[in-house]
Parts: structure tokens; sequence; C-alpha cells
């Protein structure tokens, strides 16, 4: 039998619906809606398309979106004076600078000026500690929080499972991996991260209950490192080419997943597609970190 195909697509419209109606409510109740910042240096092509994205995603639920787009020269001073002019504005629950930053800004600098009540991507090292910690309250990564959230949604069972990530981001595995390992429902599994210097990476992915691939490098797992039923959740997009669109006539990038999605899908129990997997999750979770935010923040100004 083949893999149950895990829809990103499918379930990021579940979430947005579930975030559009609480968005109604808080509008009601506080004569305002969720309010995020995405901060965009420079025009680096897929960063453009995932703000793009971002900010009608924010629209599609009612947010209020606030969009600040930078030259590439822009000096690491003034960015970080933004952050802190949103940091202090009430309008706003959400600050998020879309990553990479160009090579004369210092990422941990412009990281550390979020506050870590606004920071929405779960990146600043306060939220990273409560993560660890395994704090309940806390702004888990997005791409990471909508991973357990596929998990969860397709009812996999992660009790005492043997997770092995393929890869140690600081966007990706090692959150991933720290979350899985928690007692928390849609977690409380045995953890493996293995990296590049890992020295049989094939021998690893075979133990896998959950094979959660973000390595970043086309096509790296093969069929015969998959065990017959495993859950397969392939975090990788390369972007490997071009193609016209067929609905715009426009020239979009080809895609393809960290896994061999063909092969793999005869295999697994569960496999997630490359595109319409997990990418169309990470946006969802970046919306509910926002709603989140905002809950937390009215709830404790009503103390
Ligand atoms: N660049 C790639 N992924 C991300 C993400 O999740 N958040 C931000 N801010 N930048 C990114």
């Amino acid at each position: 039998m083949e893999a149950k195909i895990i829809s990103g697509t499918k379930l990021r419209e579940d979430i947005l619906d579930e975030i559009s109606e609480k968005t109604l409510e808080l509008k009601e109740k506080f004569n305002r809606p969720p309010g995020l910042v995405t901060i965009l240096i420079g025009n680096n092509p897929a960063s453009v398309s995932y703000v793009s994205l971002k900010i009608k995603t924010a629209e599609r639920v009612g947010f209020k979106e606030v969009q600040e787009n930078l030259n590439e020269d822009v000096s690491e001073n003034e960015l970080i004076a933004l952050i802190k002019k949103y940091n202090e504005d009430e309008t706003i629950d959400g600050i998020l600078v879309q990553l990479p930053l160009p090579k004369h800004i210092n990422e941990e600098r412009v990281l550390n000026a979020i506050d870590p009540d606004k920071d929405v991507d779960g990146f600043h090292p306060v939220n990273v500690g409560r993560l660890i910690i395994g704090k309940k309250v806390i702004f888990a990564p997005c791409t990471p929080a909508g991973i357990i959230e596929m998990i969860k949604r397709s009812g996999i069972d992660t009790n005492g499972a043997e997770v092995v990530v393929v890869g140690r981001s600081n966007i990706v595995g090692k959150p991933i991996a720290n979350m899985m390992l928690q007692k928390n429902e849609g977690a409380n599994s045995t953890v493996t991260i293995v990296h590049t210097a890992t020295r049989d990476l094939k021998s690893h992915c075979m133990r896998a209950d959950i094979l959660i691939v973000a390595a970043g490098v086309p096509g790296l797992v093969k069929p015969e490192w998959v065990k017959k039923g495993a859950c397969v959740i392939d975090v990788g997009v390369n972007r490997v080419g071009e193609k016209i669109s067929e609905k715009t006539g426009k020239k979009i990038p080809v895609l393809k997943g960290d896994v061999d999605f063909d092969e793999i899908k005869k295999i697994a129990g569960w496999i997630t597609p490359v595109p319409g997997g997990v990418g169309p999750m990470t946006i969802a979770m970046l919306m509910k970190n926002t709603l989140k935010s905002m809950i937390a923040r009215v709830e404790k100004s009503s103390v």
C-alpha cells in the first residue's frame, strides 16, 4: 500500500480558518486585530517570495500587517532602531525579520533586539531556552511547530517512537529534536540527530519510525534508508531549476525535497510532499504564534 500523503496545503486551510475565527472574536472584544510586522532587507528572490506569502496570509486571516522593505545597504543600527520602535508599538504583537541578512549585519545582535514576547519566529535566545526547558507558553519556531501539528493531526503515535532528525540547523534540526523530546502530546520520543559528520547516515535513518529530513540536499534520502511504514517528513525546499507556470505563464522555480518522494511513498506509511507539505504549515504557525502573542498580551494587561 502507498503512503498516506500529509498535505500541508489542506491542513493550513483548517488552521487558518481556526485563526480567522479567533481573530474576529479578538477584534470584537479588544477593538483591534493581532498585528504583525515583516521586515525584509534587500531583494533575495526566495526571501521576497516567502515574505509576500506571509503578508498575504496575514491579510487573509484578518491581521493588521505592516511591511518594512529596507535597502540591502541599511546599517545594523538603523535596523535595530526600527525593531525597537515596533517593540514599543502596542498594536504590534509579532516582529519578523526575514533571514538570511546581508553579510554586514550581525544576525545575533538583530535577533537579540526583538522583544522575546513579540518574537513570533521563536529565534530569540530566551525563547530557545524556554523551548529546551520545556515551558508550555512559548513561541515555538514555526517550521518545527508545523511538523508537530502535521504529525499530531495525522494521528501518528510518537510516544517512545524512534525519531531521527537529519540536519542540525538552528531553524529546524535543533528545535524539532528538542520538541520531539519533550514529555508532551505529539512528542515524548527517543531522538537522534544526524548531520554532515555522522559516520553512517543510512543505518540511523533505517531505524526511524519518524524520519525528519532538513538537510538542504535534494534527494539525499534514498528508498533503502526508510523503514516500512515509517513517517517521512521532508523539510527540504531546493530550487533545482525553473519552469513556466501553466497558470500564470511566468517563470517559477522547480522545487525538489530532500527525499526521493516517488520511490519512498511506496515504502513509507506517511510522507509529506514538496511543494505542498511542510512549507505551507510554517506560515500557518507564524499566524498562530502572532495570535498567541496578542492573547498573552491582552491577558497580561487585564490582570
Ligand atoms: N528564512 C528562512 N526561514 C525563515 C523563517 O522561518 N523565519 C525567518 N524570519 N526567516 C527565515
